[in-house]
């Protein structure tokens, strides 16, 4: 076992209590969640996990040092400060990225650049020369936070966000972000249990998490770069043991998983990224008309879906969501259906109370993970006197959750 360290791990909004929880399943230690952030401490080992397994999480940062800042000066002397060979060498490439949160500073990029020149600086002072900035691959990613007066440095562990697992080729109009899939999945309460349907699947990111979360197959299994392997201690026998203790997790998924959609072009592309993915076994995908279809089995489905919003693919909003409604009450008993939406006056086309409402973001829009629950045997939801699993179930929730009986 190495020396533990520090360690923050970014995530979406709403998503922290689930990252949380993904990083003590793999054994971090001093867990606590902050806005859109995990901090949490471990060894090289831990950090090699994070990366490898955590679904929710966008980026894995080793914070390096942090000191006063109120002025661009007082930000170039800390940088010059630091010992920079301990990270860099001039054959070495690098890049900033800034976040900025402070009434002293406006703009992340100038932040970014004033970095990028103390860095320069301080090599230029000491060795006559500068390693070369490379925005797109660099060997060292600097990540530069600046709250209120504190700047923290840390070095990126990730590289390209996390979301970009490394199995999807092709993608359809509207793809659904993984990190964001993913969350979703886990909020909804997916683990594998049942059947489980995507009705409008798109390029299948959400089958595809699916069932990499039924599985138990580390989210990043399929990537091939992280930026720790660029590090002076990267240990590349830990990082294969880590991949391997993950890989023995893996485990068998007994029930069926398939997706619709109505575009042949975009069903194809889900066929192929789910045969990147390595998941055909698992994922059935047909060119189908969720509208035209029917729940197949009597046993319970999970559904989780991201339909049209009217934003990237144009429909009629009032009769494409009463749609989904209807076919969930005539054809869908015994499901629970979870579906976001960016759309929120859509939903009350839907004629369905959601038993569940979490506050969430697509991107830059604001959206609503929204639960309707077909009951076996009836035509209807239940969306009066809930039973008592769920009254179980909400109160585990974050302040995400929003009154479901608006
Ligand atoms: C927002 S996209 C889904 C994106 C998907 N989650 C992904 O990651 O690629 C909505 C999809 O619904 C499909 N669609 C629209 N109407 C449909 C219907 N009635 N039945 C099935 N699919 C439909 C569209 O072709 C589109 O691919």
């Amino acid at each position: 076992m190495g020396q533990n360290f520090k360690m923050v791990a970014k995530t979406l909004f709403g998503f922290e209590d689930l990252l949380a929880t993904e990083l003590a399943d793999l054994g971090a230690a001093h867990i606590e969640k902050g806005t859109r952030v995990v901090h949490f401490e471990g060894d090289s080992g831990m950090m090699y996990k994070a990366n490898l397994a955590c679904r929710t999480a966008i980026k894995v940062l080793k914070p390096i040092h942090s000191f006063h800042v109120k002025n661009e000066k007082m930000l170039y002397q800390g940088i010059m400060k630091m010992d920079w060979t301990e990270y860099l060498d001039l054959e070495k490439t690098f890049a900033i990225d800034a976040t900025v949160f402070s009434e002293y500073f406006n703009h992340s990029k100038y932040v970014a650049l004033k970095t990028k020149d103390a860095i320069a600086d301080f090599f230029v002072e000491k060795m006559g020369k500068r390693p070369d900035v490379d925005t797109e691959n660099p060997h060292l990613r600097i990540n530069i936070h600046i709250a209120h007066d504190t700047c923290t440095v840390s070095l990126d562990s990730s590289g390209q966000s996390l979301h970009q697992r490394g199995y999807r080729q092709m993608t359809g109009y509207a793809p659904i972000n993984e990190v964001l899939a993913a969350g979703l999945l886990l909020h909804s309460g997916w683990f594998g249990q049942s059947d489980f349907l995507d009705p409008m699947c798109g390029s299948g990111t959400i089958l595809i998490e699916a069932a990499m979360i039924a599985c138990n197959i580390p989210a990043n299994i399929n990537r091939e770069y992280f930026a720790c392997m660029d590090w002076a201690c990267w240990d590349e026998d830990l990082f294969e043991q880590m991949r391997e203790l993950l890989m023995k997790k893996i485990r068998d998924y007994d029930f069926e998983m398939r997706g619709f959609d109505t575009n042949p072009k975009v069903a194809d592309f889900a066929k192929e990224n789910i045969e990147y993915a390595g998941l055909e076994d698992y994922i059935k995908i047909a060119k189908q008309d969720f509208f035209k279809s029917e729940k197949v089995k009597e046993e319970k489905l999970h559904m989780l879906f991201n339909p049209p919003y009217d934003e990237r693919l144009e429909i009629n909003t009032e009769y494409f969501y009463e749609d989904i409604g209807n076919t969930l009450k005539k054809h869908y008993a015994n499901s629970n259906a979870w579906m976001i939406t960016a759309n929120l006056e859509a939903l009350k086309f839907v004629g369905l109370r959601p038993s569940r409402k979490i506050h969430c973001f697509n991107g830059a829009l604001e959206a609503r993970l929204v639960k309707y629950e077909m009951w076996a045997g009836s035509k209807r939801t239940k969306f009066q006197n809930r039973g008592e699993d769920n009254k179980v179930e909400n109160k585990a929730e974050n302040n995400t959750e929003e009154q479901a009986s608006e």
